[in-house]
């Protein structure tokens, strides 16, 4: 291992980030009664042009007017290729309660991106005396995000969590589907005339929670767009899961409760890793830095893996 120690991540619960356009306050008080641990209140591609500034104010007005319980509040604000962003920033950072907790900036593609950002944010908040420090979260969803994804996940020490934004990724990349995430159709290997269909997505995952992980940032997958197909998004799920990524996004109440089921390691997962834990703590009373444990080699790095489904689960469950 190199001498720099990996970073660790913010110790909070990600399972589920829930969405919703800041033109339709109407599910506000519904999204703050979720199960979600994150509510992200949208600015950006869920709201028109036309109703830009009156979602600024609806959001403005509900991080102070509703009870958002312990929930991390987060509200997603324009691009920067747009004449919207620096509007959202203003006002939010000058109106909005302490309440507010992080801003999430879309389609980000180079550090400069969060410098930009982030200088506004210094100024305005010492301007203003803002007490507490706003986080960020990015989405990765451009060909120069995920080229330059290592750079972003450094780039600010406000940086929290970075998300795959499948859907505008897709674009970018000239992919050619229509779908936001899972399985597509033509992504298949062919052997003895049957198809078996790959993860178009794998690569972007796992560069993202390669540089999330490297600079101490929460990796998220994004959304999965066809809500009626329950199945479909806890497959995805559990692939962003395996890769490492520590939650996923709800653009639908319905997936909430999938989202945090499949990001809370299950039970049966849990004791197994104590008992590698135990294996290995008796392993080492013996002097041996290696073992047994059904039928499977472990050994000094089973216990970091063992580790990572302890701490998420006593994470989630508060202890
Ligand atoms: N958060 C909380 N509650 C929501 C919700 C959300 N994002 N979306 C819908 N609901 C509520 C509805 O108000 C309805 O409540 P009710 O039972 O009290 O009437 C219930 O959940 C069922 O909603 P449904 O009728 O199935 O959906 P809809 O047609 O009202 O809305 C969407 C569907 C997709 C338009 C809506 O879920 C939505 O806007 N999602 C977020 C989109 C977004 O933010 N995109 C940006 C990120 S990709
Ligand atoms: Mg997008």
């Amino acid at each position: 291992m190199s001498f720099r120690l990996q970073p660790v991540a913010p110790a909070r619960p990600n399972r589920c980030q829930l969405f919703g356009p800041g033109s339709r306050p109407a599910i506000f008080e519904k999204m703050a009664a979720s199960a979600a641990d994150v509510i992200n209140l949208d600015l950006e591609d869920s709201v028109a042009p036309s109703d830009k500034d009156s979602a600024r104010a609806n959001i403005i007005q509900a991080i102070s007017d509703i009870d958002w319980g312990d929930k991390v509040l987060s509200v997603r604000i324009n691009g920067l290729d747009t004449p919207y962003w620096y509007r959202d920033v203003v006002d939010l950072l000058e109106q909005a309660g302490d309440r507010l907790d992080q801003i999430m900036i879309p389609k980000v593609g180079c550090a400069g991106d969060l410098y930009a950002v982030d200088a506004l944010v210094t100024s305005i908040e010492a301007a203003k005396g803002r007490s507490k420090r706003i986080d960020f979260e990015v989405i990765i969803e451009s060909a120069a995000g995920i080229a330059h994804v290592e750079e972003i996940a450094a780039a600010s020490p406000r940086l929290v969590a970075m998300s795959l934004g499948a859907a505008d990724f897709a674009a970018s990349m000239g992919m050619q589907t229509t779908g936001i995430g899972g399985t597509q159709e033509n992504y298949y290997m062919l052997r003895e005339g049957q198809k078996h269909w790959s993860d178009p997505w794998h690569w972007a995952q796992a560069a993202i929670v390669a540089a999330c992980r490297t600079h101490g940032v929460l990796p998220v997958d994004g959304p999965f767009g066809d809500f009626s197909d329950d199945e479909g998004f806890r497959a995805q799920a559990l692939r962003s899961a395996t890769l490492g990524m520590v939650g996923k996004w709800a653009i639908h109440p319905k997936q909430i409760a999938i989202a945090n089921e499949v990001f809370t390691p299950s039970e049966a997962a849990v004791t197994e890793a104590r008992e590698i834990l135990a294996a290995m703590e008796e392993a080492k009373a013996n002097g041996e830095g290696a073992t047994v444990y059904k039928g499977r080699l472990v050994d000094i790095a089973s216990i970091k893996q063992a580790e990572v489904i302890v701490a998420q689960a006593e994470l989630i469950s508060g202890s």
